[in-house]
């Protein structure tokens, strides 16, 4: 059985680079999990207005791209209390030294002494929202694929101590548009939270707003279409969206466009863009009218998760050798 699983975080508006690092690969196959992982968002602090319209943006995304049908769940993980308490266990199980190797961690908070708590240790909480339903693998971008690897010694650690509890996962990480960049500044990672909205290309905003976006997107002088990473960033970039969402390589976008100047490839560029994320910009937003259905979607996907995530809970705590009622 392959089961899928994979979260995404709700802390700020959902962007064209968690569509194509991510989202645009998750499938609903049966006993797949998708969710919101809205515990992972207040490792920093929030306004509480601003983490419920996050939850219910992800969510309308989650929804609008049918991961809750054919036997898969899309839920909160807020609404599963078996996240924490997995968690927790698991804390005990990690160890500090492989905490503070985190990339993240090591690029945010290592030597601030007000980061929470909460932000060494989320990379437990993911381990345990995996560990909890045997998930086979985890479709997530190439920034992800450290914290997987997190999981997979813990699940190993655990299962030594403890028996054969849990599924080992592996990550999938995609081959085209792992690491999309920002159309402000090539060499940063397209990101949620930034400091110029101008370089981050938000799913549910509007066309018009998306094509100016990318025809405002950073390049560099010589005019030629050429994918090379280190000397042309920018251009690399548009090449790698291009390809991951067309389907069509990028040396083939390359060649068609090489004299084509940058005006003529990034307008081609946008209408891609624009084009094949329609369906779920119009749905998603269709959905977000409709406050009430979409949550009713998470608390039926929340009661099948808990139905699946609390014996496992249940199984480590017995082995752990706490006594059972
Ligand atoms: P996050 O927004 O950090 O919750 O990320 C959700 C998913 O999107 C994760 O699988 C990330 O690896 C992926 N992701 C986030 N930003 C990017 C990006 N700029 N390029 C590719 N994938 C991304
Ligand atoms: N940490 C992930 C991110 O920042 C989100 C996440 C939380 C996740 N739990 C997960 C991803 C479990 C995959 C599987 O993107």
């Amino acid at each position: 059985m392959d089961q899928a699983l994979s979260f995404i975080q709700p802390t700020g508006h959902v962007t064209l680079g968690n569509y194509i690092g991510a989202l645009s690969h998750w499938k609903p196959t049966p006993g797949s999990v998708f969710g919101v992982c809205d515990l992972h968002a207040i490792t920093v602090e929030r306004p509480p207005e601003a983490l419920h319209a996050g939850i219910m943006e992800v969510l309308s995304v989650l929804v609008a791209l049918d991961l809750h049908t054919n036997g898969s769940l899309v839920f909160l993980q807020s609404g599963v209390p078996a996240h924490a308490e997995m968690a927790w266990l698991l804390e005990c199980v990690a160890h500090m030294g492989e905490l503070s190797r985190m990339t993240q961690f090591k690029a945010k908070g290592r030597g601030n002494d007000a980061v929470s708590v909460g932000f060494f240790a989320y990379p437990v909480l993911m381990a345990a929202d995996i560990l909890l339903y045997d998930a086979a693998t985890v479709p997530v971008g190439e920034d992800q694929k450290q914290h997987v690897e997190l999981t997979r010694d813990l699940a190993l650690r655990a299962n030594n101590r403890y028996g054969d509890i849990f599924t080992v996962p592996d990550p999938v990480i995609p081959t085209v548009g792992a690491r999309i960049m920002s159309l402000r500044t090539p060499t940063d990672k397209m990101s949620k939270s930034t400091d110029d909205p101008d370089g981050t290309v938000l799913l549910l905003e509007p066309a018009d707003k998306i094509r100016k976006k990318f025809l405002s997107a950073v390049t560099d002088s010589d005019n030629e279409v050429v994918y090379d990473p280190e000397h042309k960033p920018g251009i690399s970039n548009l090449l790698e969206i291009a390809a991951a969402l067309s389907g069509e390589d990028r040396d083939a976008w390359a060649q068609r466009h090489r004299t084509s100047g940058y005006g003529a490839f990034k307008r081609a560029v946008a209408e891609v863009v624009v084009e094949s994320t329609a369906p779920v910009r119009q749905r998603a937003n269709d959905l977000l009218a409709h406050p009430d259905a979409l949550l009713a979607v998470a608390k039926s996907g929340q009661e099948s998760a808990a139905r699946r995530a609390n014996p496992k809970v249940a199984r480590l705590k017995q082995a752990m050798g706490f006594p059972t009622a």
